[in-house]
């Protein structure tokens, strides 16, 4: 596990009921080590810490996106964001005929209502916007803000249980899912590998690593294949076991059109260099960020970057073309960012200002720009997409 950020003890304290809750939670977790014969692992762990219903951080009440929350997600930066995804999909839903939209993980919902409102003005609404969406207590909010921001659309949106049943054409679109994801964290041991175990330690919980199982042995060495050389003695990662399952159930209803995924991200190369022998994962409480994964279990969030090559790999497992891939000031760039922009160029100083900041924000490498990538998968659909024409990435997969 990282250590080179802040410890625990300079994060800012929860209170008593934010604590209790914690404590549920932990409970929970350490019956499920008793009856695993006394440890579960990482993502376990993390399964039950972002998705426990009622406890977990995901599931519960907290605020969490936005200034007052823990993080925030390009969304809630700025609707120029939604507005540019809104045009990549515009170009797919054109071609189609009774076109979905299905968004995973829709977060506080403002992407969702400033998309349909930017297809609106496109003239390119889709039959029905879903929304896949595991928290009961985000599915509430989101259901208020597009009252609040798109009432007069709020009869395209329905939110699903399940995944579709019947095939369907259209697209589909997670921002920031793929992070959220549970990962299994490992640690390279001379020539073998070892897995990030939670247990409990009197009435702690505590993670440390054993033996990997035979699955993870097999996920660690794939790496080490596509990366061209072993990882070296110590080496401490994680690999994202969901992604290559998501993909195939998004296969088995998707018959015809897109899957975009914008995420923070490397290819194989980059995210298992030498260097970074700590792994990508992260927990954030409050824009604090540290690395200490079992603290206050269900009150932070936690997450790892997405190794965009793995996307790659299962994508064309599952049926997809690889049609795009991109870093995100290049995606919005491509779907008309500057476009949209300069329309909203007026004399109000305040508000310039504060739309240059959303972009800065958005676009720049030391924010946003470089970090976060865009991909597209598609079925069926041989168009060049027009948020990969500035620059595609795909080479570099
Ligand atoms: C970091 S938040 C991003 C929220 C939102 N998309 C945004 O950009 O503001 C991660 C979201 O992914 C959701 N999520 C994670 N795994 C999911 C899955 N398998 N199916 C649906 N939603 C999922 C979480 O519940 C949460 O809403």
């Amino acid at each position: 596990m990282p250590t080179n950020t802040p410890t625990p003890v300079e994060l800012p304290q929860p209170d008593e009921t934010e604590k209790q809750r914690s404590l549920a939670l932990c409970a929970f977790i350490a019956n499920s080590c008793k009856q695993q014969g006394g440890a579960i692992s990482f993502g376990e762990f993390m399964q039950a810490a972002l998705y426990q219903p009622g406890l977990g951080y995901y599931s519960g009440g907290r605020q969490k996106f936005g200034e007052h929350g823990d993080f925030i997600t390009a969304p809630e930066v700025s609707p120029l964001f939604s507005r540019c995804i809104a045009r990549q999909l515009a170009q797919v839903l054109a071609q189609m005929e009774h076109a979905v939209v299905i968004e995973f993980g829709a977060g506080s919902g403002v992407m969702a209502a400033e998309i349909l409102l930017e297809l609106e003005r496109v003239n390119c609404l889709p039959d029905s916007y879903r929304i896949i969406e595991l928290s009961a207590e985000l599915r509430a909010r989101q259901k208020l803000m597009i009252d609040e921001r798109a009432l007069h659309l709020a009869h395209k949106l329905e939110w699903l249980d399940s995944l579709p049943e019947s095939p369907v054409q259209g697209v589909v679109i997670a921002n920031e899912v793929l992070d959220a994801m549970p990962v299994e964290c490992f640690r390279i041991a001379g020539d073998s590998v070892e897995q990030l175990n939670v247990k409990t330690d009197g009435d702690q919980l505590c993670a440390c690593y054993d033996a990997a199982s035979d699955e993870l042995v097999k996920q660690v060495r794939t790496i080490e294949e596509r990366r061209g050389a072993s990882l070296p003695d110590g080496y401490c990662s994680e690999v994202n076991p969901s992604i290559a399952g998501w993909l195939q159930s998004i296969g088995r209803f998707l018959d015809k059109g897109m899957v975009l995924l914008v995420d923070y991200g490397y290819p194989v190369s980059e995210y298992y260099l030498d260097e970074r022998n700590h792994g990508t994962l992260i927990c954030h409480y409050r824009h604090h960020a540290h690395s200490d994964a079992v603290w206050y279990p269900g009150l932070q969030d936690i997450t790892a970057f997405v190794d965009f090559t793995a996307v790659a790999y299962a994508a064309v497992d599952a049926g997809f073309d690889v049609s795009g891939y991109t870093s995100q000031a290049m995606f919005l760039m491509g779907c008309g960012l500057g476009e949209l922009h300069a329309a909203e160029v007026n004399d109000d100083v305040t508000q310039q200002l504060l739309l240059s900041q959303q972009i800065k924000t958005l676009t720049l490498p030391s924010e946003m720009g470089e970090r976060f990538k865009a991909m597209a998968l598609t079925k069926e659909f041989d168009e060049p997409l027009i948020g990969f024409m500035q620059q595609d990435y795909r080479n570099r997969l």
